[in-house]
């Protein structure tokens, strides 16, 4: 429904009628904008008022207004749209950069600051980057991966989407203490942030885990390993995308109700945990992911199905050669959301290889690192994988 300005005694503006006195530009439709500014209360009519007023062509006018209204207007939406109009004014008139460096001081706000980087980057960068792929052949990288991706060239890959070790869950994993785990964890996504293209996705499948008691008379830790990796990624230069939950079939995780149904006592309470998350960030940059998205033409668009909230029901795959495979459904749906046909794409702790199995069958190229070398022979049992 169209945003109509209410309150009473007020004359009622819409969000269109505002946007055409924007559109002509005249001292009359000025004079009305600036009027009407102070008198509407509803905020979405108020912004298109502020916006219509940037779009005039009386600079001192459209000055005077901001510098009165900006810092004492109620709602950092409307300070946006002012230091937008500074933006765009500041290029030839002086006055109005001026101003918009004072508003983006005064505020020390993370939008403004983004939307400065955002509009400086535009001015001196092309619309097009024309990419050369770096790598044509899918790759295994034997070894730690942080020694092995320095092999990688910066900026070559097009999505990381991976399930690292959950800290001691299972037995190929041995840190001496969680610390040890994060510390590690973070050397690993910051060589990740280095091999990544700017503004591409980084996508990490985690969820808590408890570590075993040493006896019945101590408490088992549970660990939020979700929760700390959030705090690694950004970091490493990675800001928060989504979370999609992973949801398997209650059958299929470990019960945890039997004590509750035992005793029916309140704290004793422990649910099933069906979810693992699927934590979706990108890599830091100053441009809109439309700019990734315009490098690939329209033919490489997706089918009609596709999953339309953030929960993917998907049952677990059980492996005989490896404790925590990837079901290849979820390979699937990550490829196809997050990568192009031809795209490289990078798994860092790739177990099995489920994640190249997948990548190679929807025509991505693959790069893998693993460690365990039992491991990397079954990764490359056909002989595909080019070794580094
Ligand atoms: C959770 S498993 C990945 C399973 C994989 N998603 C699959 O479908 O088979 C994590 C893997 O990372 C490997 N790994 C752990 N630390 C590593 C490191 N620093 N460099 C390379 N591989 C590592 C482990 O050997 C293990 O196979």
């Amino acid at each position: 429904m169209e945003n109509i300005s209410l309150f009473e005694g007020e004359k009622k503006h819409s969000v269109t009628e505002i946007k055409n006195l924007g559109l002509n530009r005249s001292e009359e439709n000025l004079k009305k904008l600036l009027e009407f500014f102070p008198a509407v209360t509803d905020i979405e009519v108020k912004r298109e008022i502020v916006s219509s007023i940037g779009r005039q062509n009386n600079n001192q006018k459209i000055f005077d207004f901001i510098k009165n209204n900006v810092y004492n207007c109620g709602f950092m939406d409307l300070v946006y749209q002012m230091y937008r109009t500074c933006l765009y004014k500041g290029r030839t008139d002086e006055n109005f950069k001026n101003l918009g460096e004072e508003i983006k001081n005064f505020f020390n706000n993370e939008v403004l600051n983004k939307m400065h980087d955002y509009f400086f980057y535009k001015q001196t960068h092309s619309r097009k980057i024309l990419r050369e792929k770096k790598y044509s052949k899918p790759i295994l990288l034997r070894g730690n991966n942080v020694e092995t991706l320095k092999k990688i060239e910066k900026n070559s890959v097009q999505l990381i989407f991976t399930s690292p070790p959950y800290y001691n869950a299972k037995i190929y994993s041995n840190y001496h203490s969680y610390k040890d785990y994060l510390t590690d964890m973070k050397k690993t996504l910051e060589i990740c942030h280095e091999v990544l293209e700017d503004g591409r996705f980084i996508i990490i499948n985690v969820s808590p885990v408890i570590s075993k008691r040493p006896g019945r008379e101590f408490e088992s830790i549970r660990y939020p390993i979700h929760f700390d990796f959030h705090k690694i990624l950004t970091e490493s230069g990675f800001y928060f995308v989504d979370e999609i939950q992973w949801i398997k079939p209650e059958s299929s995780v470990k019960n945890r109700n039997g004590g509750y149904q035992q005793t029916k006592m309140p704290l004793s309470y422990k649910p099933n945990c069906i979810n693992e998350s699927i934590m979706v960030y990108r890599k830091n940059c100053n441009f809109l992911l439309d700019k990734n998205i315009a490098m690939y033409d329209k033919t490489f668009a997706n089918d009609e199905i596709f999953d339309s909230s953030n929960c993917w029901y998907i049952a677990p795959t059980a492996n005989k050669n490896h404790p925590a495979v990837f079901p290849k459904e979820l390979c699937r749906k990550i490829l196809k959301y997050y990568s192009f046909r031809g795209d490289v794409v990078l798994d860092p702790f790739a177990g099995s290889g489920t994640f190249g199995e997948v990548a190679i069958e929807m025509k991505r190229i693959p790069i893998l690192c693993e460690q365990n070398e039992f491991y990397c022979d079954l990764i490359n049992g056909g002989n595909i994988y080019v070794q580094l």
